[in-house]
Protein backbone atom coordinates (compact mmCIF):
# COMPACT_ATOMS: atom_id res chain seq x y z
CA UNK A 1 0.00 0.00 0.00
CA UNK A 2 1.27 3.31 -0.87
CA UNK A 3 1.68 5.98 2.22
CA UNK A 4 0.73 9.31 1.68
CA UNK A 5 2.92 11.36 4.34
CA UNK A 6 1.77 15.12 6.53
CA UNK A 7 4.43 16.57 7.64
CA UNK A 8 2.38 19.77 8.38
CA UNK A 9 -1.32 19.53 9.55
CA UNK A 10 -2.02 22.58 7.91
CA UNK A 11 -6.07 22.92 6.47
CA UNK A 12 -5.55 21.40 3.29
CA UNK A 13 -3.71 18.22 4.56
CA UNK A 14 -6.62 18.03 7.16
CA UNK A 15 -8.87 18.04 4.53
CA UNK A 16 -7.10 15.64 2.46
CA UNK A 17 -6.89 13.31 5.18
CA UNK A 18 -10.57 13.61 6.21
CA UNK A 19 -11.67 12.63 3.01
CA UNK A 20 -8.74 9.52 2.69
CA UNK A 21 -11.32 8.21 5.73
CA UNK A 22 -14.83 9.68 4.39
CA UNK A 23 -13.55 7.51 1.91
CA UNK A 24 -13.08 4.32 3.25
CA UNK A 25 -9.49 4.56 4.11
CA UNK A 26 -6.95 4.66 7.12
CA UNK A 27 -4.75 7.06 8.23
CA UNK A 28 -2.76 8.02 11.37
CA UNK A 29 -3.73 10.68 13.68
CA UNK A 30 -2.31 12.86 16.31
CA UNK A 31 -4.54 12.78 19.64
CA UNK A 32 -3.37 14.34 23.06
CA UNK A 33 -3.11 11.06 24.30
CA UNK A 34 -1.51 9.02 21.72
CA UNK A 35 -1.57 8.54 18.14
CA UNK A 36 -4.47 6.54 16.66
CA UNK A 37 -5.09 4.43 13.39
CA UNK A 38 -8.65 5.92 12.30
CA UNK A 39 -11.35 4.76 10.13
CA UNK A 40 -14.74 5.51 9.69
CA UNK A 41 -16.60 3.75 12.67
CA UNK A 42 -19.39 2.94 10.86
CA UNK A 43 -16.95 0.64 7.99
CA UNK A 44 -16.75 -2.36 8.74
CA UNK A 45 -14.02 -3.27 5.71
CA UNK A 46 -11.94 0.47 6.50
CA UNK A 47 -12.12 -1.35 10.40
CA UNK A 48 -11.32 -4.47 9.78
CA UNK A 49 -8.33 -3.24 7.43
CA UNK A 50 -7.03 -1.17 10.66
CA UNK A 51 -6.83 -4.71 12.59
CA UNK A 52 -4.84 -5.86 9.92
CA UNK A 53 -2.49 -2.90 9.84
CA UNK A 54 -1.90 -3.26 13.22
CA UNK A 55 -1.33 -7.02 13.31
CA UNK A 56 -4.17 -6.62 16.11
CA UNK A 57 -5.95 -10.12 17.13
CA UNK A 58 -10.02 -9.55 16.05
CA UNK A 59 -11.29 -9.55 19.58
CA UNK A 60 -9.12 -6.52 20.76
CA UNK A 61 -11.79 -4.01 20.10
CA UNK A 62 -11.73 -0.01 19.31
CA UNK A 63 -12.23 2.96 20.35
CA UNK A 64 -14.85 5.29 18.88
CA UNK A 65 -13.74 9.10 18.32
CA UNK A 66 -16.06 11.90 18.15
CA UNK A 67 -16.07 15.54 17.42
CA UNK A 68 -19.37 16.57 19.34
CA UNK A 69 -21.43 15.02 21.81
CA UNK A 70 -24.78 14.88 19.51
CA UNK A 71 -22.49 11.73 17.38
CA UNK A 72 -23.11 9.76 20.65
CA UNK A 73 -26.52 8.82 19.90
CA UNK A 74 -25.58 7.51 16.94
CA UNK A 75 -23.23 5.19 19.02
CA UNK A 76 -25.13 3.69 21.73
CA UNK A 77 -28.20 2.72 23.11
CA UNK A 78 -28.09 4.22 26.18
CA UNK A 79 -26.15 7.23 27.73
CA UNK A 80 -26.03 6.40 31.29
CA UNK A 81 -26.42 9.72 34.20
CA UNK A 82 -23.10 8.89 35.85
CA UNK A 83 -21.30 8.95 32.31
CA UNK A 84 -23.23 12.28 31.55
CA UNK A 85 -21.91 13.55 34.62
CA UNK A 86 -18.02 12.71 33.21
CA UNK A 87 -18.61 13.86 29.88
CA UNK A 88 -19.45 17.32 31.22
CA UNK A 89 -16.24 17.26 33.11
CA UNK A 90 -13.72 15.64 31.10
CA UNK A 91 -14.41 15.95 27.47
CA UNK A 92 -13.38 16.85 25.21
CA UNK A 93 -10.43 15.24 26.79
CA UNK A 94 -7.94 12.01 27.65
CA UNK A 95 -11.13 9.60 28.88
CA UNK A 96 -13.13 6.88 27.20
CA UNK A 97 -15.84 5.20 28.21
CA UNK A 98 -17.52 2.18 27.90
CA UNK A 99 -21.64 1.89 26.99
CA UNK A 100 -23.92 -0.55 25.24
CA UNK A 101 -23.50 -0.29 21.38
CA UNK A 102 -26.12 0.70 18.66
CA UNK A 103 -27.07 -1.59 15.96
CA UNK A 104 -24.67 1.36 13.49
CA UNK A 105 -21.76 -0.02 15.12
CA UNK A 106 -20.09 -3.17 13.39
CA UNK A 107 -19.45 -5.97 15.17
CA UNK A 108 -15.78 -5.69 13.45
CA UNK A 109 -15.22 -2.13 15.58
CA UNK A 110 -16.66 -3.79 18.64
CA UNK A 111 -14.62 -7.27 18.69
CA UNK A 112 -17.63 -8.88 18.65
CA UNK A 113 -19.25 -7.45 22.04
CA UNK A 114 -22.07 -5.59 22.62
CA UNK A 115 -20.79 -2.77 23.91
CA UNK A 116 -18.64 0.02 22.56
CA UNK A 117 -15.72 2.72 23.93
CA UNK A 118 -16.48 6.04 22.77
CA UNK A 119 -13.43 9.24 23.65
CA UNK A 120 -14.34 12.91 22.38
CA UNK A 121 -10.47 13.82 21.92
CA UNK A 122 -9.51 17.88 22.66
CA UNK A 123 -6.19 17.67 20.28
CA UNK A 124 -6.93 20.05 17.58
CA UNK A 125 -6.07 18.05 14.35
CA UNK A 126 -7.95 15.01 15.23
CA UNK A 127 -11.43 17.43 16.21
CA UNK A 128 -10.68 18.98 12.96
CA UNK A 129 -10.08 15.61 10.72
CA UNK A 130 -13.09 13.79 12.52
CA UNK A 131 -15.49 16.97 11.73
CA UNK A 132 -14.79 17.43 8.11
CA UNK A 133 -15.08 13.56 7.95
CA UNK A 134 -18.21 13.62 8.87
CA UNK A 135 -18.23 10.26 10.74
CA UNK A 136 -17.14 8.87 14.14
CA UNK A 137 -13.47 7.95 13.27
CA UNK A 138 -12.71 4.08 15.41
CA UNK A 139 -8.95 4.44 16.20
CA UNK A 140 -6.54 2.03 18.29
CA UNK A 141 -3.06 3.42 19.31
CA UNK A 142 -1.84 3.52 15.44
CA UNK A 143 1.44 1.34 16.68
CA UNK A 144 1.82 -2.60 15.46
CA UNK A 145 0.20 -4.83 17.90
CA UNK A 146 2.69 -4.92 20.70
CA UNK A 147 4.87 -1.81 20.34
CA UNK A 148 5.03 0.88 22.38
CA UNK A 149 2.19 3.09 21.45
CA UNK A 150 3.06 6.02 19.44
CA UNK A 151 3.82 9.96 20.62
CA UNK A 152 5.02 11.36 17.66
CA UNK A 153 4.95 11.05 13.80
CA UNK A 154 8.34 9.28 13.63
CA UNK A 155 7.46 6.15 15.66
CA UNK A 156 3.78 6.19 13.44
CA UNK A 157 6.18 6.37 9.76
CA UNK A 158 8.51 3.83 11.84
CA UNK A 159 5.57 1.15 12.71
CA UNK A 160 2.63 1.90 9.63
CA UNK A 161 4.69 2.96 6.43
CA UNK A 162 3.56 1.32 3.71
CA UNK A 163 0.78 -0.02 5.61
CA UNK A 164 -1.70 2.53 5.78
CA UNK A 165 -3.12 5.15 3.47
CA UNK A 166 -1.91 8.64 5.38
CA UNK A 167 0.29 9.36 7.97
CA UNK A 168 -0.39 12.92 9.26
CA UNK A 169 1.86 15.24 11.80
CA UNK A 170 0.17 17.05 14.43
CA UNK A 171 3.46 17.29 16.84
CA UNK A 172 3.77 15.00 19.79
CA UNK A 173 1.24 14.15 22.54
CA UNK A 174 1.70 15.60 25.16
CA UNK A 175 -0.19 13.39 27.55
CA UNK A 176 1.95 10.87 26.30
CA UNK A 177 -0.26 7.41 27.59
CA UNK A 178 -3.10 5.88 26.03
CA UNK A 179 -6.72 7.70 27.87
CA UNK A 180 -8.34 6.48 30.90
CA UNK A 181 -10.99 3.99 30.19
CA UNK A 182 -14.01 3.40 32.95
CA UNK A 183 -17.07 1.44 31.87
CA UNK A 184 -20.87 1.66 32.30
CA UNK A 185 -21.14 -1.62 30.99
CA UNK A 186 -21.93 -3.41 34.32
CA UNK A 187 -23.54 -2.90 37.70
CA UNK A 188 -21.09 -0.47 38.56
CA UNK A 189 -18.63 1.86 37.02
CA UNK A 190 -15.42 0.01 36.57
CA UNK A 191 -12.21 1.63 35.85
CA UNK A 192 -10.32 -1.01 33.27
CA UNK A 193 -7.46 1.39 32.18
CA UNK A 194 -5.73 4.20 34.16
CA UNK A 195 -4.93 7.57 32.33
CA UNK A 196 -4.48 10.99 32.87
CA UNK A 197 -7.95 11.45 34.25
CA UNK A 198 -7.34 10.00 37.61
CA UNK A 199 -9.11 7.54 39.51
CA UNK A 200 -9.52 9.75 42.12
CA UNK A 201 -11.41 12.40 39.83
CA UNK A 202 -13.00 10.08 38.68
CA UNK A 203 -14.64 8.91 42.39
CA UNK A 204 -14.62 12.80 43.12
CA UNK A 205 -16.99 13.28 40.18
CA UNK A 206 -18.96 10.26 40.27
CA UNK A 207 -18.30 8.36 43.74
CA UNK A 208 -17.56 4.73 43.76
CA UNK A 209 -15.89 3.25 41.18
CA UNK A 210 -14.62 0.15 41.30
CA UNK A 211 -10.67 -0.74 39.89
CA UNK A 212 -9.97 -3.72 37.92
CA UNK A 213 -7.73 -6.32 38.71
CA UNK A 214 -6.14 -6.14 35.64
CA UNK A 215 -5.05 -2.39 36.03
CA UNK A 216 -2.28 -3.38 39.00
CA UNK A 217 -1.76 -7.52 38.56
CA UNK A 218 -1.25 -9.97 36.11
CA UNK A 219 -4.68 -12.14 35.17
CA UNK A 220 -4.19 -15.92 36.07
CA UNK A 221 -4.52 -18.27 32.86
CA UNK A 222 -8.08 -18.65 31.22
CA UNK A 223 -8.86 -15.67 33.46
CA UNK A 224 -11.33 -13.36 31.37
CA UNK A 225 -10.39 -9.33 31.29
CA UNK A 226 -12.81 -7.11 31.04
CA UNK A 227 -10.62 -4.62 28.78
CA UNK A 228 -9.50 -7.41 25.78
CA UNK A 229 -6.48 -5.28 25.37
CA UNK A 230 -5.39 -6.16 28.94
CA UNK A 231 -4.61 -9.71 28.27
CA UNK A 232 -2.22 -8.89 25.57
CA UNK A 233 1.71 -8.38 26.03
CA UNK A 234 2.40 -4.51 25.59
CA UNK A 235 4.54 -2.35 25.21
CA UNK A 236 8.04 -4.63 25.76
CA UNK A 237 11.14 -3.57 24.75
CA UNK A 238 13.27 -6.28 23.18
CA UNK A 239 15.48 -6.70 26.00
CA UNK A 240 14.63 -8.14 29.51
CA UNK A 241 13.30 -5.73 32.00
CA UNK A 242 12.40 -5.96 35.59
CA UNK A 243 10.68 -3.69 37.61
CA UNK A 244 12.66 -1.90 40.95
CA UNK A 245 10.47 -1.18 43.65
CA UNK A 246 11.69 0.49 46.86
CA UNK A 247 15.03 1.91 47.99
CA UNK A 248 18.22 2.03 47.64
CA UNK A 249 17.29 1.47 43.88
CA UNK A 250 21.05 3.19 42.68
CA UNK A 251 22.89 0.78 44.98
CA UNK A 252 20.99 -2.11 43.52
CA UNK A 253 21.28 -1.25 39.77
CA UNK A 254 25.61 -0.19 40.47
CA UNK A 255 25.75 -3.47 41.79
CA UNK A 256 24.30 -5.42 38.75
CA UNK A 257 26.64 -2.68 36.64
CA UNK A 258 29.56 -4.79 38.68
CA UNK A 259 27.98 -8.42 37.38
CA UNK A 260 27.35 -7.50 34.05
CA UNK A 261 28.16 -4.21 31.31
CA UNK A 262 24.86 -4.75 29.35
CA UNK A 263 22.98 -3.02 32.17
CA UNK A 264 20.60 -0.06 31.57
CA UNK A 265 18.53 2.00 33.65
CA UNK A 266 15.33 3.24 33.10
CA UNK A 267 15.13 5.65 35.74
CA UNK A 268 13.94 9.00 37.01
CA UNK A 269 15.84 12.26 35.75
CA UNK A 270 17.30 12.79 39.39
CA UNK A 271 19.08 9.30 39.43
CA UNK A 272 20.49 9.29 36.59
CA UNK A 273 24.09 10.80 38.44
CA UNK A 274 24.29 8.02 40.79
CA UNK A 275 23.90 5.21 38.10
CA UNK A 276 27.33 4.04 36.80
CA UNK A 277 25.82 2.21 33.43
CA UNK A 278 23.45 3.71 30.39
CA UNK A 279 20.76 5.45 31.43
CA UNK A 280 17.50 5.99 30.18
CA UNK A 281 15.34 8.69 31.95
CA UNK A 282 11.50 9.45 31.81
CA UNK A 283 10.77 12.12 33.79
CA UNK A 284 11.03 13.50 37.35
CA UNK A 285 10.40 11.79 39.91
CA UNK A 286 8.40 14.16 41.21
CA UNK A 287 6.08 14.80 38.37
CA UNK A 288 4.25 11.57 37.04
CA UNK A 289 2.58 13.31 34.27
CA UNK A 290 6.08 14.02 32.74
CA UNK A 291 6.85 10.45 33.16
CA UNK A 292 3.19 9.62 31.55
CA UNK A 293 4.41 11.80 28.75
CA UNK A 294 7.76 10.41 28.05
CA UNK A 295 7.33 6.69 29.15
CA UNK A 296 6.62 5.18 25.71
CA UNK A 297 9.28 7.21 23.69
CA UNK A 298 11.88 5.97 26.83
CA UNK A 299 10.93 2.14 25.85
CA UNK A 300 11.65 2.85 22.33
CA UNK A 301 15.00 4.24 23.01
CA UNK A 302 15.98 1.42 25.21
CA UNK A 303 15.45 -0.88 21.77
CA UNK A 304 17.37 2.02 19.91
CA UNK A 305 20.37 1.75 22.11
CA UNK A 306 20.28 -2.23 22.00
CA UNK A 307 19.22 -2.23 25.99
CA UNK A 308 19.61 -6.16 26.83
CA UNK A 309 18.85 -6.09 30.41
CA UNK A 310 17.30 -3.28 32.00
CA UNK A 311 16.06 -2.00 35.71
CA UNK A 312 13.28 0.08 35.70
CA UNK A 313 12.79 2.27 38.48
CA UNK A 314 9.10 1.88 39.73
CA UNK A 315 6.46 5.00 39.33
CA UNK A 316 3.94 5.30 42.66
CA UNK A 317 0.36 3.70 41.92
CA UNK A 318 -1.83 7.36 42.71
CA UNK A 319 -2.64 9.70 40.76
CA UNK A 320 -1.20 9.63 37.14
CA UNK A 321 1.75 7.26 38.70
CA UNK A 322 -1.27 4.63 38.46
CA UNK A 323 -1.52 5.05 34.43
CA UNK A 324 2.72 5.04 34.21
CA UNK A 325 2.38 1.88 36.69
CA UNK A 326 -0.09 -0.12 34.62
CA UNK A 327 2.04 0.65 31.41
CA UNK A 328 5.60 0.06 33.14
CA UNK A 329 4.28 -3.60 34.61
CA UNK A 330 3.52 -4.82 30.93
CA UNK A 331 6.50 -3.59 29.64
CA UNK A 332 8.48 -5.62 32.38
CA UNK A 333 5.97 -8.70 31.78
CA UNK A 334 5.50 -8.68 35.57
CA UNK A 335 8.63 -8.82 36.55
CA UNK A 336 9.17 -6.92 39.88
CA UNK A 337 12.31 -6.67 42.35
CA UNK A 338 11.18 -5.76 45.74
CA UNK A 339 13.99 -3.89 47.31
O1 LIG B 1 -5.89 7.27 24.12
C1 LIG B 1 -6.43 6.34 23.55
O2 LIG B 1 -7.36 5.70 24.05
C2 LIG B 1 -5.90 5.97 22.15
C3 LIG B 1 -6.22 7.12 21.22
C4 LIG B 1 -5.89 6.83 19.79
O3 LIG B 1 -7.55 7.49 21.37
N1 LIG B 1 -6.47 4.75 21.71
C5 LIG B 1 -6.14 3.53 22.24
O4 LIG B 1 -6.76 2.46 21.64
O5 LIG B 1 -5.36 3.39 23.15
P1 LIG B 1 -6.30 0.96 21.85
O6 LIG B 1 -7.09 0.21 20.86
O7 LIG B 1 -4.84 0.83 21.75
O8 LIG B 1 -6.80 0.58 23.26
C6 LIG B 1 -8.18 0.44 23.48
C7 LIG B 1 -8.43 -0.41 24.67
C8 LIG B 1 -8.11 -1.87 24.44
O9 LIG B 1 -7.47 -2.37 25.61
C9 LIG B 1 -9.48 -2.49 24.26
O10 LIG B 1 -9.50 -3.83 24.67
C10 LIG B 1 -10.35 -1.61 25.13
O11 LIG B 1 -9.83 -0.33 24.94
N2 LIG B 1 -11.76 -1.60 24.69
C11 LIG B 1 -12.27 -1.06 23.56
N3 LIG B 1 -13.59 -1.27 23.48
C12 LIG B 1 -13.93 -1.97 24.58
C13 LIG B 1 -15.16 -2.52 25.06
N4 LIG B 1 -16.29 -2.40 24.39
N5 LIG B 1 -15.12 -3.19 26.25
C14 LIG B 1 -13.96 -3.31 26.94
N6 LIG B 1 -12.77 -2.82 26.52
C15 LIG B 1 -12.75 -2.17 25.37
MG1 LIG C 1 -3.00 0.10 21.87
Amino acid sequence: METKFFETADDEAINEVACILAGGGIAAIPTETVYGLAANAFDEKACANVFKAKGRPGDNPLIVHISDISQIYDIVTEFPEKAQILARKFWPGPLTMIMKKSDRIPLVTSGGLDTVAVRFPRHPVAHEIIKRAKVPLAAPSANLSGSPSPTTYMHCVNDLSGRVDAIINGGSSDVGVESTIISFAGEKPVLLRPGYVTLEQLREAIGEVELSRAVLEKLGEGEVALSPGMKYKHYAPKGAVSMVKGEPYADFVNGKYDEDGEVVALCFNEDVVKLKCRTVPYGSRFDDAEQAERLFDALRTLDEIGAKRVYARAPRTTGVGLAVYNRLIRACGFDIIEL
